[in-house]
C-alpha cells in the first residue's frame, strides 16, 4: 500500500478508469504541404479511482493534446486509450460519435483552460446544465449549481447574467464549477486554476481532494507548484518527440525508415 492507501500493483480490476496504451499523436498540417507534426509517441498510463495523475512537462510537450484524445476530441494516430464506463471498457479511438457523446454527458468530465460561453444562458444554467443532463430536475441541478458558485465565491449578484462579459477568473471559476457538478467518474482539467488568485486557488484544491475522497478519478494539468503537490497521486511526464521533429513528410519518411 502506498501513503494514499492504494495498492498501486495490485489495483483493483474495477478501480481502474483509464487504461492508454501505445498511444501517438501526430498532426498533419494539410494547409503547410502536409507537414507532419508529431507531438505524442509511445504513451502508456492506468489511472484509477481516486487517483489525480499530474501531467507534466515543458510548454508544447504535449499536455493539452494528450487531455483533448483523453476526451475524444482529437482522435489518436496509434495507440489504445479505454474508458471504463459502469461495467464496459470503451475503446474511445473506435468509439462511434454518439457513444462519445454519450460518455461525455455521463462518464468524462472536462474542465478547458476557458469557459465556451453559451450565449444568453445564466451563468446559473450553465452550471446547472451538466447535471440535468444526467438525470436531475431543473431545482435540484440550481441548488446544487448554487453551492458551488458559493463556494468559489462568485458574487450571487452574476448568477442570472451569462458569463461572457465575467472577468478572466470568474469565468474559469464558472467554468470548474460546470466540470464538478456532473460528478462524472472520470474528470480532466486543463490549467484550472491558472487565473485564479491565491483563495480562490485554495478553494478549488480542497473542491478537487473531494472530488478524489468521492472516488472520482482525475487527469489534469497545474503549472502551480503549491496546487499540484496538494492533488497529485502521480506524476506523468511528457516530453516532445526528441528525434522525429517537424520535418516535411517526405523528409520524416527517410528518418522513420
Ligand atoms: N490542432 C492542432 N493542430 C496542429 N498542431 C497542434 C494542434 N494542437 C496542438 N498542436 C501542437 O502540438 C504541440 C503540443 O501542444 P499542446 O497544446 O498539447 O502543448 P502543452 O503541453 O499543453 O503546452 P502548454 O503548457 O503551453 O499549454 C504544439 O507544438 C502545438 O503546436
Ligand atoms: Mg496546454
Amino acid at each position: 500500500m502506498t501513503q494514499d492507501g492504494y495498492n498501486h500493483q495490485g489495483m483493483a480490476a474495477d478501480a481502474q478508469r483509464i487504461q492508454v496504451r501505445g498511444l501517438g499523436k501526430t498532426f498533419i498540417l494539410h494547409n503547410q504541404g502536409g507537414t507532419r507534426l508529431p507531438v505524442l509517441q509511445a504513451i502508456d498510463f492506468d489511472a484509477a479511482a481516486g487517483e489525480c495523475l499530474v501531467l507534466a512537462g515543458s510548454s508544447g510537450a504535449g499536455k493539452s493534446t494528450l487531455l483533448r484524445c483523453l476526451y475524444g476530441n482529437y482522435l489518436a494516430t496509434e495507440g489504445s486509450i479505454r474508458i471504463r464506463d459502469n461495467d464496459a471498457w470503451v475503446e474511445l479511438t473506435r468509439a462511434p460519435e454518439q457513444r462519445i457523446l454519450q460518455l461525455r454527458r455521463e462518464v468524462i468530465g472536462y474542465v478547458s483552460q476557458f469557459l465556451h460561453v453559451i450565449p444568453r444562458v445564466s451563468t446559473l444554467d450553465v452550471v446547472a446544465e451538466p447535471l440535468q443532463q444526467r438525470g436531475a430536475s431543473a431545482d435540484e441541478a440550481r441548488e446544487r449549481a448554487a453551492v458551488l458558485l458559493a463556494r468559489l465565491q462568485v458574487p450571487g449578484r452574476l448568477w442570472s447574467l451569462p458569463p461572457a462579459t465575467f472577468s478572466g477568473g470568474e469565468q474559469q471559476r464558472v467554468n470548474i464549477a460546470r466540470g464538478l457538478i456532473g460528478g462524472h467518474p472520470v474528470l480532466l482539467l486543463d490549467e484550472p486554476t491558472a487565473s485564479l488568485d491565491a483563495g480562490n486557488r485554495a478553494v478549488v484544491v480542497a473542491l478537487i481532494r473531494e472530488a478524489l475522497a468521492e472516488g472520482r478519478c482525475l487527469v489534469g494539468i497545474f503549472h502551480d507548484e503549491a496546487v499540484r503537490e496538494a492533488v497529485a497521486t502521480r506524476l506523468l511526464p511528457l516530453h516532445p518527440p526528441a528525434v522525429l521533429e517537424a520535418a516535411p513528410a517526405g523528409k520524416l519518411a527517410a528518418v522513420a525508415g
